[in-house]
């Protein structure tokens, strides 16, 4: 008969004496170096849907032996749902884990959820805040293309006020010297469509009607999705303006077989993903489509290179 744990009233004392001694062992064992070393662990938070960061900082975890721990469904299945506080969850998470790596829709959580870890933690997107591992290795695909970013021509097309890796990527191709070229969907209201001035980059403002003349020049384009679950989030009520709005965006501005000729030979063409209809899948074989392979790829190696580092640095 298999030994079953239901109820307190199935442990002896003897039971309860032997767990009891062999807890105080492991806790003993639990943080010597060597043990620590064979069985590092990330938490891996995210309150918010995700395919690509979460699986490539999973797979980064296992590839250099750690452990991960994950919740995919953190809003919901986390004790947050049952009114706990970011704290009091990241300083639990942070006794479980060496590394934790968030996401979630609240733009200031990872700047609150440091003060309360013992444990680093990586923001993997807030909100319409930033995504700042994404854009490193938004970076270092284009670096890997042109080596030389000083006066690079970047165009940053789609949802620029709510997209996240758009105001990292933008901040850091500034900092390189890359020249941007901003070209915001126009919506109901195009101003609520721009780099939110806080993340201090200078642009070049396209029109969207111009869009198919600034092609030929740029070297990088990357686009990205309309955010409609933010504008949603925004509005609180969307209305069939606001829909229709974002909808509309796909007709006005879309890279596909009719401008794709326009691009030169050399560009590339990049999106974090996921694709809604900004770009036509009767584009993706082109050569300077990189979005499905490279890009994907190496954000494995980028977040596999952060946790290292993050690792090699010796944590808390
Ligand atoms: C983006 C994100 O989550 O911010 N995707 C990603 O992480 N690769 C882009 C998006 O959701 O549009």
């Amino acid at each position: 008969m298999p030994k079953h744990f239901l109820s307190i009233s199935d442990f002896s004392k003897e039971e309860i004496d032997s767990i009891f001694e062999n807890a105080s062992s492991i806790e003993s064992r639990w943080l010597t170096p060597d043990v620590r070393r064979n069985n590092f662990c990330l938490a891996s938070f995210f309150a918010e849907a995700s395919t690509r960061t979460r699986f490539s900082f999973e797979r980064a975890m296992h590839w250099l032996g750690g452990n991960v721990i994950t919740d995919s469904y953190a809003g919901l299945s986390s004790s947050l749902s049952k009114g706990e506080s970011l704290k009091d969850t990241f300083r639990t998470l942070s006794q479980y884990s060496d590394i934790i790596v968030m996401r979630h829709h609240n733009e200031n959580w990872p700047d609150e959820a440091r003060k309360y870890s013992r444990v680093p933690v990586i923001n993997a997107g807030s909100g319409s805040g930033e995504h700042p591992t994404q854009a490193l290795l938004d970076l270092y695909t284009i670096k890997q293309k042109f080596n030389n970013l000083q006066g690079l021509k970047v165009m940053m097309c789609g949802d620029l006020k709510n997209g996240r890796t758009i105001h990292s990527l933008a901040q850091l191709l500034t900092s390189y010297g890359c020249e941007l070229f901003a070209c915001p969907a126009r919506t109901a209201d195009l101003d609520k469509f721009n780099i939110p001035t806080k993340y201090k980059v200078k642009c070049n403002s396209v029109e969207i009607e111009d869009a198919d003349n600034v092609l030929p020049d740029m070297d990088v384009i990357y686009m990205t999705r309309i955010q409609k679950e933010r504008i949603d989030h925004d509005s609180r009520k969307i209305t069939h303006l606001h829909r229709s709005a974002w909808e509309s965006y796909y007709d006005e501005f879309q890279l596909n077989s009719s401008n794709i000729d326009l691009i030169n030979e050399n560009a590339i063409i990049l999106h974090p993903l996921p694709r809604n209809k900004e770009i036509s899948e009767d584009i993706d074989e082109d050569p300077r489509a990189i979005y499905h392979e490279k890009q994907i790829r190496n954000g494995m190696y980028i977040r596999t290179a952060i946790l290292q580092q993050i690792l090699n640095s010796g944590i808390s």
